[in-house]
C-alpha cells in the first residue's frame, strides 16, 4: 500500500466533521492554522548540493526528523547521517526499509541512473526524481540528443559514433572547433573542446577505447561549438506541468578567467537578471515543457528536477545537457533565495500538483565560492584540519554548505576535492559577492584553493547596464 504523502489536518474524523461544520458557520473567511503534519524525510547524497537541501528541509515546520545518507562532516549538524552505498540500490533501499522515511529526495544522479526511483515507486515510498527511463536524459547523451531532435528542441548539431570510421565520416560534416563527448556518466570528465580533426580523432580515440571513462565512452557524440553565456535552468516538473526555479550560472573551468580543466563546478550564482520574465516562458514553452511532454508522450514520465544547461547563442537558447537533478554547485545560491518551504514543492511534483505548489523567491541575489583541496580537479589530499568557518558563518547572509568534509574531536577536516561552499545572499550582486569572498578570507585550510571571479560577469554586466 502507497504510503499516504501529504496530510493536512492532523486531526480525527469526528473533530474533522465538527471542524468542517464549526468553521462553515462561525469561521466561513478566516484561515484556521492547521496543526502541521510531522514527516520524516531521508536525503541521499554526500556534496554541497545536498547540505543545501538539508539545510532548507531543517527550516520546514512540518519535518521533525530529517536523515542524509551518507552525509558528510558539515551536514551532520543539520541532519542525522546514515551511512549507505549509494551504487548500490540493495544499500538504499535497506536503508529506506529500516528508516521508512516519509519521503525521499535523491540527490546526485548515480542513484537516479540506477533505478533508486523506480524500486521505492514498486514499494510504494514516496521519493523524488524521475525513474531510471527518464534519467537517460542524462545518462545518455545519444538518447538525449536523439529525443531532443525528435521533439525539436534547440540543440547543438551533433553526430553519433561508434568507432574511428565513423568519426572520420562525420567530420566532413562539422568545422573546428568541435566538442567531443562521452556518451555515459562522467563526473565532468566526459567531454572535450576539440581544435582540430585531429584532436577530434585524438580525444574520440581515446573515449572509443574505453581507457580513459569506460563503458561510459564506448560511444561517442560529436557535436557543433557553440558560442554564448551559459545558464542553467532549472524547473521542477510533476510529470506533466514545470515549476522554473530562478536561474542560476556555473563556474565549471578551475581557474579564473574560464582557464584550466573542467571541475564539478568551482562556484555559482543566481539573480533575478539572468533571465527576465519573457525569456523565462521562452525557455519554459520551447525547452522545460516540450522535454516533459515529449517524455510522457514516449512512456517515460519526467519527475522532479530537469536541469537544462543553456547556451544563450546569437541564433538563441540551445541546450547543451540535461541533468536529472539539481546542479552542484547551482543548487546552493538558488536554496538560498527560495523564500517558500521546498518541502512543499517536492509533495507537489510527487503529486501531481507542481503548479499549485508554492515556490516564492528573494530577489536578492546569491553567490557561492567553491573552496577545493590543492591539486583538485587533480588528485589531492585529504584530510587537513579546516579552521575558520564559525566565523565566515557570523558574517549576516553567509552559509557554509559542506560538500567534503568530516568532523573529529570537534574540528573539521577536508574529504574531498570540493571542500566547501561559501555562500551569501546580498541586497544586490556586488553586496553578495562581497559578502561571500569576506567569508572565504576567514576559511583556512592547507592547499586550499578557489576561483576570485565568481559572478565577475553579473558585476560586468551590471556596470554595462
Ligand atoms: P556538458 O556535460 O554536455 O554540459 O558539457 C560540459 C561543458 O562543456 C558545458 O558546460 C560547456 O561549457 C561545454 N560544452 C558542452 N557542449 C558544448 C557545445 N556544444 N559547445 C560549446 N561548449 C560546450
Ligand atoms: N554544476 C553542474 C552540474 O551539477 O552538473
Amino acid at each position: 500500500m502507497a504510503k499516504r504523502l501529504h496530510c493536512k489536518f492532523d486531526i480525527g474524523h469526528t473533530a474533522h466533521l465538527l471542524f468542517s461544520f464549526a468553521s462553515r458557520i462561525v469561521l466561513s473567511n478566516a484561515r484556521v492554522a492547521a496543526k502541521p503534519c510531522p514527516m520524516k524525510v531521508l536525503v541521499l547524497g554526500s556534496g554541497g548540493r545536498e547540505h543545501a537541501i538539508v539545510w532548507k528541509l531543517r527550516q520546514s515546520p512540518r519535518v521533525t526528523k530529517l536523515y542524509c545518507a551518507p552525509g558528510n562532516g558539515g551536514i551532520a549538524a543539520d541532519a542525522e547521517c546514515v551511512a549507505v552505498d549509494l551504487k548500490s540500490l540493495d544499500s538504499l533501499v535497506q536503508l529506506a526499509n529500516r528508516l521508512s522515511p516519509d519521503v525521499t529526495v535523491v540527490g546526485p544522479e548515480l542513484p537516479l541512473t540506477l533505478g533508486v526511483v523506480d524500486e521505492f515507486q514498486r514499494r510504494g515510498w514516496p521519493v523524488f526524481g524521475p525513474t531510471r527511463a527518464a534519467a537517460q536524459l542524462e545518462s545518455s547523451k545519444s538518447f538525449a540528443k536523439e529525443f531532443m531532435q525528435r521533439h525539436r528542441i534547440p540543440t547543438a548539431k551533433y553526430s553519433v559514433c561508434v568507432n574511428q570510421e565513423e568519426v572520420l565520416e562525420a567530420l566532413k560534416l562539422f568545422h573546428t572547433p568541435v566538442v567531443v563527448k562521452a556518451d555515459g556518466l562522467a563526473a565532468g570528465k566526459g567531454v572535450v573542446i576539440a581544435q582540430t580533426k585531429d584532436d577530434v580523432q585524438r580525444a574520440a580515440e581515446d573515449m572509443l577505447s574505453g581507457k580513459m571513462l569506460g563503458e561510459a565512452g564506448l560511444r561517442v557524440v560529436l557535436e557543433e561549438c557553440l558560442e554564448g553565456e551559459e545558464l542553467s535552468f532549472l524547473v521542477m516538473s510533476d510529470g506533466e506541468r514545470v515549476v522554473p526555479l530562478v536561474a542560476a550560472q556555473d563556474h565549471k573551468r578551475v581557474f579564473d578567467n574560464d582557464q584550466g580543466p573542467n571541475t564539478g563546478g568551482m562556484g555559482a550564482y543566481s539573480t533575478d537578471q539572468m533571465v527576465d520574465a519573457q525569456m523565462r516562458d521562452w525557455l519554459v514553452t520551447h525547452i522545460a515543457r516540450p522535454v516533459v511532454a515529449g517524455m510522457r508522450a514516449e512512456g517515460a514520465e519526467y519527475k522532479g528536477i530537469l536541469y537544462c544547461g543553456i547556451m544563450m547563442t546569437a541564433r538563441g537558447p540551445m541546450v547543451l545537457e540535461f541533468n536529472c537533478r539539481f546542479g552542484d554547485p547551482e543548487t546552493q545560491p538558488i536554496i538560498m533565495r527560495m523564500e517558500s518551504d521546498l518541502l512543499e514543492g517536492i509533495e507537489a511534483s510527487i503529486e501531481g500538483r507542481v503548479s499549485e505548489g508554492d515556490f516564492r523567491w528573494t530577489h536578492d541575489p546569491a553567490v557561492c565560492v567553491v573552496m577545493a583541496s590543492g591539486g583538485y580537479p587533480g588528485g589531492f589530499e585529504a584530510g587537513k584540519l579546516i579552521s575558520g568557518i564559525d566565523e565566515a558563518e557570523r558574517i549576516y547572509g553567509v552559509k557554509v554548505f559542506h560538500a567534503g568534509t568530516n568532523r573529529r574531536d570537534g574540528a573539521y577536516y577536508t574529504s574531498g576535492g570540493r571542500v566547501l561552499g561559501v555562500t551569501a545572499r546580498g541586497k544586490d550582486l556586488p553586496d553578495a559577492v562581497e559578502r561571500a569572498y569576506d567569508a572565504v578570507m576567514k576559511i583556512r585550510f592547507d592547499g586550499m584553493h578557489y576561483r576570485k571571479d565568481i559572478a565577475a560577469r553579473g558585476l560586468k554586466h551590471l556596470r554595462a547596464g
